[in-house]
């Protein structure tokens, strides 16, 4: 389950990517990252941040807790900055956000952060899985907080979702990115980490997270004026069993991406 809280302040912006996330305070006094459904990047960037990141937990990854989170019409009303108040109206309504993980710093190898072979491997086997290019050594996205690795940062995850005519090709792709990824050095059990991720994920995981998913990110442009609400519902569920399929399609397409990876991974070492 994904609770619901509401925006209570607007703290302050974080500006190192684009789609300009903001820490923000909630009924339930607890601090997030707010990821704004009226962002240039669309609400398909919160369905990956919350498909992609729900994924990542199943495996046994770690991910900051996502919430649901309403932002009221009043909210924010009194920031200073032009563009940030438009972000903000343009996102009324529901939004997701990620648990602010406080003190946390960013993983860092130049810095002499380093992580076990397990969890690389499975970070690797899970950035191929959800073809996610954001997990860089310039652009990790990837928090050391209490001694443990965090993920974050997967709106980019799942770009075929962009592109439904060819998706299901696309769910076949051997993800040559990974070549980039900053624990690719340490990912030295590509095979464990392949069996352990297809013992954790199948159809009925899928299902269960897609319908985490809100129906209007799905579905944000029902196409009959007329019986609209109705409309939406349909094509969210359609929309969602797309999603399952591919991920279906993506997870019996393993092989090819973990020896990619593990072919990346020798020429490291
Ligand atoms: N849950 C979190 N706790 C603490 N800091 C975070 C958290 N999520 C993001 N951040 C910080 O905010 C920055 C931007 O967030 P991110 O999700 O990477 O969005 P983007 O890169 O798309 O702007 C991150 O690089 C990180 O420094
Ligand atoms: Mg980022």
């Amino acid at each position: 389950m994904i609770r619901t809280v509401r925006a209570t302040q607007y703290i302050t912006a974080l500006r190192e990517g684009g789609s300009l996330p903001a820490i923000v305070a909630a009924d339930d006094l607890g601090l997030y990252v707010l990821k704004f459904r009226g962002a240039g990047q669309g609400p398909l960037a919160l369905v990956a941040e919350l498909v992609a990141g729900e994924i990542g937990r199943r495996l046994g990854l770690k991910v900051p807790e996502l919430v649901f989170v309403e932002i009221g019409a009043a909210f924010g009303r009194n920031e200073p900055d032009q563009e940030i108040r438009d972000l903000i109206r343009r996102s009324v309504g529901l939004n997701l956000a990620l648990d602010y993980l406080p003190g946390s710093t960013m993983f860092d190898p130049a810095a002499g952060d380093t992580t076990d072979p397990g969890i690389a491997s499975l970070a690797v086997w899970f950035d191929a899985f959800v073809s996610n290019v954001d997990r860089t050594p310039r652009n990790a996205n990837l928090l050391n907080w209490h001694r443990q690795l965090y993920f974050i940062d997967h709106g980019a995850a799942l770009y075929w979702q962009h592109d439904w005519p060819n998706a299901t090709s696309k769910a076949e792709s051997p993800f040559p990115e990974a070549r980039h990824h900053i624990l690719l050095p340490w990912a030295s059990d590509l095979a464990a980490a392949d069996a352990t991720a297809r013992q954790r994920l199948n159809q009925a995981v899928f299902t269960e997270i897609l319908d985490l998913v809100p129906d209007a990110w799905l579905a944000p442009h029902p196409s009959l004026e007329a019986s609209e609400s109705e409309d939406r519902t349909g094509q969210a569920v359609s929309r969602r069993a797309a999603y399952v399929d591919i991920l279906i399609r993506r997870l019996n397409a393993s092989p090819r991406f973990v020896q990619e990876a593990a072919r990346a991974h020798a020429e490291l070492v």
